[in-house]
């Protein structure tokens, strides 16, 4: 059995749950984690190391020293960096886009042309520039006489969640606008503004592994943006998820397949950049059929806590597949269930909130069963050790809690009785994970009585 040194990539619990993964598989002698958390830490084999991604040098040496094998990238911005492209000038395995085909998600406007010219359905939109109050006053005029209302402005670049703007009013989108030329990291990303027609429907995404030739779902889920019940207030980077999401039903997901995946991969062949790692699809079920929202070239957070413990395959050797191009060979084998994941923030975020508060109970949350006797998960994102070790808030997003079971209802019971035994001061968390879903469910059983 070879063995393994695994370098992963980030900070959050999507990565505590990739690292999770990790270490469950075989042959790993050790999994470094950049900069990792608390929660990774206290797992059997890692190692938290403090290494910056963006200084690729640094990565490459660090990789050379510690004969690492492999290196998971869990953010973002190392990918549309090119950190995979630097690795594998190196001759190191990376499980990540390069740099190129990342820019389905780091450019909104290459994402729209790429879906233009492979003829994947996605909202009509029109490409501006915005630098100056000219430029912003030529759009207002542009969409108060050519388009309809409501609408959607999306800054071109990354902007951490907060370069989309779904405008009601020709007010939204005067003050979108404003946004955009007065933040300053927003003015950089939104030099290039995509006006996006809006799209009715139910949110879902789907998330599938690729080596750039043949492609495996692993599984659908739905995010829960929002940062109140009833998905009312700012957008959050995530404040629960479940999986799989019944809007998506058998029939739905062989046409995204169909007319959103296959055409996708092809494409990025046809570009000379087939695409390698994880493919993230944010869709909108339309009563045309379900069109592309956006792409992202990473798994979600936290969608990733929900659909990664439910893949049977051994992790390691899933993603060395994927990057040696034999994907054809492997058959990814889901556990079947349902899962449902709660994310606990500190009160205040997305905006301010307070830190260091002492978290308590995270011995507890293996004591919770479900109906098959398995134990409820918790992944650490916004955690940090405080002087006499314990464990103590430092982000906004802090945990994640992970439910399973056979049934979506059972997966969410599961993920609330985990939240109960979690307390610290200024604990917050939405009530309302998978209730969608389970309305659905419960809709599709009265049909089917009928
Ligand atoms: P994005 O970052 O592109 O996923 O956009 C963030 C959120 O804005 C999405 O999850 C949707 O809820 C919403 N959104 C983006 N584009 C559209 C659209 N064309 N129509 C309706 N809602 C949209
Ligand atoms: N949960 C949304 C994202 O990861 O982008």
């Amino acid at each position: 059995m070879p063995s393994h040194n695994v370098l992963c990539i980030g900070s959050g619990g999507r990565e505590h749950a990739l690292v999770a993964a990790i270490v469950a598989s075989e042959g790993l002698e050790v999994c470094y984690a950049a900069p990792g958390n608390p929660g990774m830490a206290a797992l059997d084999k890692v190692q938290c190391v403090d290494l910056e991604p963006a200084n690729h040098q640094d990565v490459i040496a660090f990789c050379r020293e510690h004969d690492v094998t492999l290196v998971v990238i869990g953010p973002e911005q190392p990918l549309v960096d090119g950190l995979v492209d630097t690795l594998r000038e190196h001759e190191i395995p990376a499980f990540g886009p390069s740099a190129y085909a990342a820019q389905l998600e780091g450019s909104k406007a290459f994402a729209k042309e790429f879906m233009a010219e492979f003829g994947i359905p996605t909202a009509a939109s029109e490409l501006f520039t915005l630098s100056t109050d000219a430029d912003a006053l030529a759009i207002k005029e542009w969409i108060e006489h050519q388009a309809n209302l409501p609408i959607v402005l999306k800054a071109d670049g990354l902007a951490a969640g907060k370069g989309v703007f779904v405008c009601e009013t020709l007010k939204d989108v005067t003050a979108a606008l404003e946004q955009c030329l007065a933040s300053e990291s927003l003015r950089e990303a939104s030099t290039q503004l995509v006006v996006e027609e809006f799209m009715e429907g139910e949110e879902a995404s789907v998330f599938v592994i690729t080596d750039g030739y043949s492609s495996k779902i692993l599984g659908v889920a739905q995010d829960h943006k929002r940062i109140y019940d009833g998905d009312k207030g700012p957008n959050t980077g995530g404040m629960g998820a479940y999986s799989p999401a019944p809007v998506v039903t058998d029939a739905l997901l062989n046409q995204i397949q169909q007319t959103i995946i296959e055409l996708t991969i092809t494409g990025l062949q046809v570009k000379d950049a087939p695409y390698t790692g994880i493919l993230y699809v944010g869709l909108m079920m339309t009563e045309a059929g379900p069109k592309v929202v956006e792409y992202n070239c990473r798994f979600g957070d936290p969608e990733c806590q929900c659909i990664l413990p439910c893949i049977q395959n051994d992790f390691i050797k899933l993603c060395e597949t994927t990057v040696q191009q034999e994907l054809d060979e492997v058959e990814v084998t889901h556990s079947g269930e349902s899962t449902c994941c709660v994310v606990l923030a500190a009160e205040g975020y997305p905006s301010s909130y307070p830190k260091g508060m002492l978290i308590r109970g995270l011995d507890q949350v293996e004591t919770v069963r479900n109906e098959s006797n398995e134990p409820a998960m918790v992944f650490h994102a916004g955690t940090a050790t405080d002087e006499q070790g314990r464990v103590v808030t430092k982000g906004g997003r802090v945990l994640t809690l992970v439910g399973r079971g056979a049934t979506l209802q059972e997966a969410v019971t599961h993920a609330y009785k985990a939240v109960d035994v979690i307390d610290f001061e200024h604990k917050t968390y939405r009530k309302d994970i998978a209730q969608k879903g389970l309305y659905r469910l419960q809709w599709l059983n009265r049909l089917q009585e009928k």
